[in-house]
């Protein structure tokens, strides 16, 4: 509950448009008891069979006892005058309804507007760990379904609140002191017409439940196999996903009709319930009105009225007022949600007193570094070495070895669980990450490109670059030919979703070019060659080369050949090192190093030998 007083946070900054808003709707609830009392007149006053014969009516107006003033007409023009008073009311009403609704639907986009910029600009400051373990739908459903949900409760429902609350006691209130024994009557039926929603609302709730969490399965499989067309497709599993999806559709199909169907039984109970109301104010009230007739100025036709159309217009607030609790409790869903979302604290926190890293010449140092991803598995196991400035590193080793694992600690997406990272001698834990992102360009084992353009997607790398920047780092990149001759729109040709109208290579031009763009000092290579024929790749090498010169350049390659020119090779197996050094040193170590290289070389050589014929 104390999340929900955690929402008004976000309704402060439109308290004084909210509070305008909220007296409108007060004043909205009062006036909502007012409409039934002109037949009431008109049939007290006006047609009430003494006053028939009469050639002018008088009537007071006042409250609680108190006359304001008189007026007197003949009977007809009192039917006018009603008339007029009747439209002139709507018309009101009407417009004040009006600027109601437009306040309101003003400050509730604001205050939506608001809370959903706070959670996605949270969600970006998350660190990768938080990625790591929630899935996208999930993130997602949260940034729109539930604050959505959230910002309705601050509005919606609160406004139905008010508004019902004020009508119903306002209601009540006159018609108690027309007759109270009446009221009793009318409203005996409310213990059991409240029992009756509780225990249907009960049973309904669990179906919701269960179609809401059948819902965001479906969803999930849907995106996938929206996602996945294309393995769903290649492995002919297209039956099979409609199986899936019919299983799952089947049952939400099932929970739907069951919560129809209580649904309607328990309308067809409270609406017998209504009945019971209505048909006791009939009779009692008939009573009070045929005993009365004689005795001047009791209980009258009009109280009878007013009695049967106020009931009218109570069942459904109450309704309201009990069903409350179904609202807040779905809300609070929902904010558990969202605000769990933005209690998760970024993992990689900046310190309070970090500074900002300067300038630096790259060098880099690893410090008996332990990391894992899950606290059971360890994935580095204290990892030592240093590079100097404007070194070459390579990384080798077998898949899952932790290379790139590496590469994600230096680059800060992780902290190392012991041990430390220095760059020219700053711990990394000590500098803010924006001056430590600024000087690291990464090149990643999948690029993922963004919806837009060519262009926008190189200047992802610096958002002020020029056209001649762009083009430039794009022909450093090997890029220029195919964007220039092979795509119809060149720069500005769409590269779809995640970059997927592009081959695997050209995504992964773009993306060196996006690096090229940034000129960092150090230079991160995950792989970058790795979607690339012989011919593209010995091209790209060369635009590698051209970019390594001066700067820290880690490389992760399979091929050998890659690494051949590195500094240094670090070769890794198991979250450790193996063996490190130049090329040469490790050949003549004969280890692990040795072996991998021979093994792809002969493959190599195989290779020459079946191109040569
Ligand atoms: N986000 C993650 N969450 C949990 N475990 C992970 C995550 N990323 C990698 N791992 C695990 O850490 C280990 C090392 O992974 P890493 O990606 O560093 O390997 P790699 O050497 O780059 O392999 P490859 O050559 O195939 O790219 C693997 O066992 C992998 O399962
Ligand atoms: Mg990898």
């Amino acid at each position: 509950m104390r999340e929900l007083f955690r929402l008004y946070k976000y309704a402060k900054p439109y308290k004084w448009i909210l509070l305008f808003g909220f007296s409108l709707i007060l004043l909205d609830g009062l006036l909502g008891t007012i409409p039934p009392l002109f037949f009431v007149f008109v049939v007290d006053h006006v047609l009430a069979t003494q006053h028939i014969t009469q050639p002018e009516l008088t009537h007071e107006f006042g409250l609680f006892g108190v006359t304001f003033f008189k007026m007197t007409f003949s009977p007809e023009r009192w039917l006018l005058n009603v008339f007029i008073a009747f439209v002139s009311f709507h018309a009101f009403t009407g417009v004040l309804s009006f600027v109601r609704t437009i306040v309101m639907t003003w400050a509730s986009n604001r205050v939506l507007f608001d809370m959903r910029n706070e959670v996605f600009s949270h969600v970006q400051d998350l660190s990768m760990r938080f990625f790591d373990t929630q899935g996208t739908g999930q993130i997602m459903s949260r940034i729109t379904g539930d604050v959505n949900n959230l910002s309705g409760l601050i509005t919606d429902t609160t406004i139905n609140i008010i508004r019902d609350f004020v009508m119903m006691f306002a209601m009540l209130f006159i018609l108690f002191s027309k007759s109270w024994v009446l009221s009793a009557l009318a409203l005996s039926i409310m213990p059991a017409y409240i029992l009756t929603n509780r225990i249907f609302v009960q049973k309904m709730k669990r179906v919701w439940r269960l179609l809401r969490h059948k819902w965001a399965e479906i969803y999930g499989g849907l995106y996938e196999a929206v996602a996945g067309a294309k393995v769903v497709k290649a492995f002919g599993q297209e039956k099979h996903e409609e199986k899936k999806a019919f299983h799952s559709m089947r049952q939400t199909y099932h929970y739907q009709i069951r919560a129809n169907t209580l649904n309607t039984a328990m309308q067809s109970i409270l609406s017998l319930l209504q009945s019971v109301g209505f048909g006791l104010v009939m009779w009692w009230g008939g009573r009070f009105v045929v005993r009365d007739a004689a005795v001047a100025d009791g209980f009258t036709l009009g109280a009878m009225i007013l009695f049967n159309s106020y009931l009218g217009r109570m069942y459904g607030p109450i309704m309201n007022l009990v069903s409350v609790n179904t609202t807040i409790q779905s809300a609070l869903v929902s904010s558990e949600r969202v605000f769990g979302l933005l209690d998760s604290e970024p993992t990689v926190e900046e310190k309070e007193d970090a500074y900002p890293l300067p300038s630096i010449e790259g060098r880099v140092k690893f410090d008996n570094v332990h990391f894992s991803y899950d606290p059971e598995k360890p994935v580095l196991r204290g990892i030592n070495f240093e590079a100097q400035s404007d070194m070459m590193i390579a990384l080798v080793g077998p898949s899952g070895c932790g290379k790139t694992t590496v590469i994600n600690l230096l680059a800060r997406f992780y902290d190392p669980v012991d041990g430390a990272i220095l760059i020219d001698g700053h711990n990394l834990r000590d500098v803010t990450l924006r001056s430590l992102r600024n000087q690291i360009g990464v090149v990643l084992q999948e690029s993922i490109l963004f919806k837009g353009s060519i262009a926008e997607n190189i200047r992802y790398g610096k958002l002020d670059a020029t056209d001649q920047d762009v083009v430039q780092a794009a022909i450093d990149a090997n890029a220029h030919k195919f964007i220039s001759e092979d795509l119809a729109e060149g720069y500005e040709t769409d590269v779809g979703e995640r970059g997927g109208r592009l081959s695997g290579g050209q995504r992964q031009r773009i993306a060196i070019a996006r690096t090229i763009l940034r000129d960092p000092r150090l230079l991160i290579l995950d792989e970058a060659t790795s979607a690339l024929d012989t011919h593209s790749e010995a091209a790209i090498q060369d635009a590698l080369e051209r970019l390594m010169k001066g700067r820290t350049t880690f490389v992760i390659a399979h091929r050998l050949s890659t690494v051949l020119k590195a500094d240094k090779i670090i070769v890794m197996k198991e979250g450790q090192i193996e063996e490190m050094g130049p090329h040469a040193e490790l050949l003549e170590l004969d280890g692990m190093y040795a072996e991998m290289f021979n093994k792809q070389f002969r493959i190599q050589e195989r290779e020459d030998d079946w191109l040569k014929g």
